[in-house]
């Protein structure tokens, strides 16, 4: 992957970045996310514990339940290998708090909100909004981002949409986190894209799994998923 600076010139416009590059490096050797809803706070623990035995050390922990910050307390700070981003950040004041956790790497958002995005700038939190249109990207660019969730991948249309979207920016060099939709079965497709630096879901520890404790599940899934992207990526 091309070294992604904090700041670029392009033409005679200096982009301040908010995604550092040794944070998308991260991100890219970790390859996978798994998206988790927490429900119960007390499941934090022991599905970031199969998460890691299943070699998957990346998460979007959504801020979508009563249950997400609680959860980010218990478990920031606790697992040095276990690289946590934040999603759903879509109101104000949610980035500025969650930058306070130790441990909280990045966050993100379906969409691309740019009050949410100068927040996120402000207080120094590595950011990739949600993009699912070209002229979404137009405006993460204008703000900033080069790291982009590529989000509903599935219901947009997939791989050859995210291929049609980023064809007129390929010049810019973005790269792209595909969730929604994603799966161990459409997994090794998205990871042969050369542009996608990581890929997320849900599959591999969804609510289901999680609310009946189903580590052993969790765990298998992890490691598969975790394999594909090793077989193809090569690390
Ligand atoms: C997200 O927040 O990124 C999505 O809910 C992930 O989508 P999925 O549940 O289809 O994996």
């Amino acid at each position: 992957m091309k070294q992604l600076h904090n700041n670029e010139t392009i033409g005679d416009i200096t982009m301040n970045y908010i995604m550092p590059s040794k944070i998308s490096e991260e991100i890219e050797r970790k390859g996978i996310i798994a998206v988790l809803e927490i429900e119960d706070e007390n499941t934090a623990i022991p599905v970031v514990q199969a998460l890691i035995e299943g070699g998957v050390t990346a998460i979007e922990l959504a801020l979508r339940t009563p249950a997400a910050e609680p959860a980010i307390s218990l478990i920031a700070g606790k697992f040095s290998e276990m690289m946590i981003g934040i999603g759903t950040i879509i109101e104000s004041g949610q980035a500025e708090r969650i930058k306070k956790y130790p441990g909280v790497s990045f966050g993100v958002a379906p969409g691309t909100n740019p009050a949410i995005i100068k927040e996120a700038q402000q207080c120094g939190l590595p950011f990739a909004p949600g993009i699912a249109t070209p002229t979404e990207i137009e405006l993460a660019l204008s703000l900033g981002c080069r790291i982009l969730k590529f989000f509903p991948a599935e219901g947009m249309g997939g791989l050859s949409f995210l291929k049609s979207i980023d064809a007129p920016f390929r010049h810019l060099d973005l790269h792209y986190i595909p969730l929604g939709g994603i799966s161990q079965e459409n997994l090794a497709a998205y990871a042969k894209m050369e542009q996608i630096l990581a890929i997320g879901g849900s599959w591999i520890a969804n609510k289901e799994l999680i609310r009946t404790g189903n580590w052993k599940e969790i765990n298998r899934r992890a490691k598969a998923a975790q394999q594909t992207w090793k077989n193809i990526r090569g690390s």
